[in-house]
């Protein structure tokens, strides 16, 4: 099989923590170069994991042509740049999630990987889930039916990060809803079945971040440089007449310190996902359904072979661009729909 050789762009907490052990475990992945333009996480990271180049400028890192591919793990304000960039270079991306910081940065991205035939992934590990998986399943098999409502959540009561530059409005687009609101927000749409958003009302507010009395469970943040929502919502509609609805929060009174769930209701049958269980009318009697055994699996290990593996096979990634961009043009209409006070389109 042939062997994939990647360059890493950004050598911070996804990179050391998830991507470059689970590059480790793929055994037709090879990562060859890794840049940061904080030249000693560069050389930390290639001692820690056998990386024989590294870069503090991304460009020369393009310039190996030994390279297939570049998987892009910098903060979302450089995450357009370095795929456009990659791709015109003649290498295929996996770009973390959010695609990029909105909509129209998500848009290059996927006008140039048509452009140049290059592949481009969007990172949604929450999609190589086991239960998530399992649900799918449910779903593909018509045993929910007609799904014409969900819920989606991701909530942490006091978990703001307090590292990298997560708080700075500039530098990644938005906070909770950008941050973590699209692993669920994609999740629940690939569930759903990739339909078509055509308009989404939406709350964006900052109650927490901005403050001092405020307890950090995820490290001390910037109090000042924060620009960022700590809670957002929307309210997404489809072409079909089905509704998602979203809630992210960094910081919010709640009972517990994360709450993630996601709750479909069909006509055949409804679900929730943390943890998996299946309701349904069958044979004249309700029914609970709550799948045992289910396999645990190493998101980001099953993330980096399905890439790789595309690439060796030239076979189409499973988590496209048009995946990120479908979830940015829903942030941007959150966003928008919030500062202007009504419901918006989206295109
Ligand atoms: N999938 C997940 O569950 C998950 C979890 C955490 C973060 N992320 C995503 O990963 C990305 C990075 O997050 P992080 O927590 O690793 O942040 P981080 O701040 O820990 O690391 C980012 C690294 O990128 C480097 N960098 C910045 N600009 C660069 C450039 N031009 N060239 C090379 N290196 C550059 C920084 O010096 C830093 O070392 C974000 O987009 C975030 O949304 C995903």
């Amino acid at each position: 099989m042939k062997t994939v050789k990647i360059g890493v762009v950004g050598a911070g907490g996804i990179a050391r923590n998830a991507h470059l052990p689970a590059y480790k475990n793929v055994p037709n992945a090879e990562v060859v170069a890794i840049c940061d333009i904080i030249e000693e996480r560069a050389i930390n990271a290639s001692k820690d994991f056998d990386i024989p180049y590294t870069f503090t400028d991304y460009h020369e890192m393009l310039k190996m042509d030994e390279l297939d591919a570049i998987d892009v793990c910098t903060p979302n304000y450089m995450h357009m740049l370095p795929a456009v960039d990659a791709m015109h270079a003649g290498k295929h991306v996996l770009v973390e999630k959010p695609l990029s910081m909105n909509a129209e940065e998500s848009q290059k991205i996927v006008d140039t990987a048509r452009e140049t035939g290059k592949q481009a992934m969007t990172a949604f590990v929450m999609r190589f889930g086991a239960d998530a998986n399992v649900l799918k399943r449910y779903i593909d098999a018509g045993k929910l039916g007609d799904i014409y409502y969900a819920r989606a959540n991701y909530l942490r009561r006091r978990g703001i990060p307090g590292w990298g530059v997560f708080g700075e409005k500039d530098k990644q687009g938005g906070g909770a809803v950008v941050d973590i609101g699209v692993h669920v927000l994609d999740l629940t749409l690939w569930l759903m079945g990739l339909k078509k958003p055509v308009t989404v009302s939406g709350i964006s507010v900052a109650k927490f971040g901005n403050r001092r009395d405020v307890l950090g469970l995820m490290g001390q943040w910037n109090v000042d440089t924060f620009s960022v929502e700590d809670f957002g919502a929307g309210f997404i509609r489809f072409e079909d007449g089905s509704v998602l609805m979203l809630e992210a929060s960094f910081a919010a009174n709640i009972k517990d310190e994360h709450q993630n769930q996601i709750s479909l209701l069909g006509d055949q049958g409804g679900a929730d996902l943390y943890p998996l269980s299946i309701y349904r009318e069958e044979h004249g009697v309700l029914v609970n359904l709550e799948p045992k055994h289910i396999q645990p699996v190493k998101g980001f290990e099953l993330e980096m072979a399905a890439f790789v593996n595309a690439i060796a096979n030239d076979t189409p990634v499973p988590i496209t661009a048009e995946d990120g961009l479908r979830v940015s043009k829903i942030i941007d209409g959150i966003y928008k729909s919030a500062e202007l006070g009504r419901e918006v389109e989206i295109s």
